[in-house]
């Protein structure tokens, strides 16, 4: 499951599918069978995909060029969970951001699905990482995960503790999938030349931002829409997985599975997270065997 979920079933996505439609756009299963041209998978592989939506369900079409086979072995929550955020986060690490090694990342929503890929991918990049999230429980994840410091930003304002936890000097990159009020400190906290990745507003309101702010200190706003990508750039999104997933399986990313939930359990998955209860990600699975 992925907050894009959340807003599609609420006819509030970019995409906005006929009625009536099946959401879910990421899933992990054994591909049944293949179309005519298709030979990087084969009837029995097993496979991750992404699709328009129709994932919420115990078979669907994925296009082809989507569909990940996947290395022996791999847990089929795992598989389900990872691309996506894994996908959009290292994207946007890597090819927008251009995060080396030794800058400081901040990390809003830092707990989320999104959010908590981020915080791995950046620790995994050689950044210190700084978490943001709305609890002390969802910061114990963040630093189980490789942040360096935590900000409550429902407790603390946002730009006074960025100050203090960069002893005054200021961010080198800002990923933020929330938006809402932390847009702006998150952008006014950049050092000279600092790199604000805008990711998704889970927070509700879109910001709009002074570009001033983009001037005076010769910061860059960079937008980030992962799906778009992989639909021009499917060789660079392949590599892109392909190194992510060869961290998961040696064990140097471990992508953090909540809970999962059985399929028809499906509408209470969805209140987990746009209540914002959700911790890293959440799953659905259709044998009841693999919830809990
Ligand atoms: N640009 C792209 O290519 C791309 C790709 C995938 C997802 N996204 C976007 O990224 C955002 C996050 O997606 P996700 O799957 O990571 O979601 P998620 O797991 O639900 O995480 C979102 C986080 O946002 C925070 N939040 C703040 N206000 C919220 C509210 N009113 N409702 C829900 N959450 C709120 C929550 O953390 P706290 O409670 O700690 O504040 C939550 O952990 C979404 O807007 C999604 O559309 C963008």
């Amino acid at each position: 499951m992925n907050f894009p979920d959340v807003l599609m079933v609420q006819g509030k996505y970019q995409v906005k599918p006929p009625l009536p439609f099946t959401p879910g756009v990421e899933i992990a299963g054994i591909a049944e069978a293949v179309g005519a041209g298709v030979a990087h998978v084969k009837p029995g592989d097993a496979v991750a995909a992404t699709l328009p939506h129709g994932g919420f369900a115990a078979q669907a079409v994925a296009p082809a060029a989507s569909v990940v086979p996947l290395p022996a072995g791999l847990d089929f929550r795992i598989a389900a969970a990872f691309m996506l955020t894994y996908g959009t986060a290292y994207h946007a690490l890597k090819d927008r951001a251009q995060l080396a090694s030794g800058e400081t990342l901040l990390v809003l929503g830092a707990a989320g699905g999104v959010g908590l890929a981020a915080v791995e991918l950046g620790r995994r990049m050689g950044a210190r990482v700084i978490a943001a999230a709305s609890s002390g429980a969802k910061l114990a994840t963040c630093e189980r995960f490789g942040a360096a410091a935590g900000v409550n930003y429902e407790q603390e304002d946002l730009r006074e503790a960025l100050k203090r936890l960069t002893g005054g000097k200021g961010l080198d990159v800002a990923y933020d999938p929330v938006g809402a009020h932390f847009a702006e400190p998150a952008i006014r906290s950049l050092a000279w030349g600092g790199r604000y990745l805008v990711i998704g507003f889970a927070g509700g309101d879109i910001p709009r931002i002074p570009l001033n702010l983009a001037l005076l200190m010769e910061r860059s706003l960079l937008g980030v829409y992962w799906g778009a990508w992989t639909a021009r750039e499917p060789e660079a999104n392949r590599a892109n997985l392909a190194q992510v997933l060869d961290w998961i399986v040696s064990g140097r990313l471990r992508p953090h599975v909540s809970r999962a939930f059985p399929l028809e359990q499906a509408p209470a998955a969805l209140a987990e997270l746009s209540g914002r209860r959700a911790l890293g990600k959440i799953v659905l699975v259709t044998d009841p065997a693999l919830a809990g």
